[in-house]
């Protein structure tokens, strides 16, 4: 017999606004992430915000504060945004998987990549947030954001700087994620990977100046 596939769309309220959002994913146990994560960590910024940003998946940090992009990458990121003239209060970021997916590694929890069908599964929270907002564009950091986008594996590198028409109705962009900079190999390597991360978000920049 076929298992039916698992899903976040149950948990959706019928009335959808942020704040009817983010409540009702508290309590999401649409796929087996939340069993051993602190807590849903839904996206936050302003409702009027144009540019819609979303990354992998709540790090550990993140999990304990109930905040995305508050540890090392996002020290990564909110750098890059003020570099690239973006203010992070004008940004709605959040993730394509809504909890903290972790293996022990010692006394650590160390990340672990979200599967494919937690991805899936996590979508109907993502579609939401992008329906309440209308955002003007939308960024995905790294592969797994753009995957849930996409509804595709693709390659980062063959897809960044240029906007691109997308299946969700809005004009995408696809960079490199925060955490990728930061596992370069030498200080060139991140050197260099972070201008070219700023370089991307610079681009946003003007895209979304041009259409103000
Ligand atoms: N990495 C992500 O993809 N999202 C976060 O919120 C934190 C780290």
């Amino acid at each position: 017999m076929r298992r039916s596939l698992r899903s976040a769309a149950s948990f959706l309220p019928s009335k959808l606004t942020l704040p009817t959002l983010r409540n009702a994913a508290a309590s999401c146990t649409g796929c087996d992430l939340y069993k051993t994560a602190t807590q849903t960590v839904f996206g936050e910024g302003p409702a009027r915000a144009t540019l819609l940003l979303i990354g992998e998946q709540p790090g550990d940090q993140e999990d304990v504060a109930g905040h995305p992009f508050v540890g090392p990458a996002g020290r990564v990121l909110d750098k890059a945004l003020e570099e690239a003239g973006i203010a992070r209060s004008d940004v709605y970021v959040t993730n394509a998987v809504k909890h903290f997916k972790w293996e022990p590694q010692g006394t650590r929890r160390k990340h672990k990549k979200p599967s494919a069908a937690e991805v899936a599964a996590c979508r109907p929270w993502l579609e939401a947030e992008i329906q309440v907002l209308e955002p003007r564009a939308i960024l995905c950091l790294g592969v797994t954001a753009a995957q849930s986008v996409f509804g595709k594996s693709v390659r980062v590198n063959e897809l960044r700087g240029r906007p691109l028409p997308a299946p969700l109705g809005k004009t995408v962009f696809v960079t490199t994620h925060p955490s990728a900079i930061l596992r370069g190999p030498d200080p060139a390597q991140r050197e260099e990977d972070y201008r070219h991360f700023v370089g991307d978000l610079r681009l946003i920049a003007e895209y979304l100046q041009q259409r103000r």
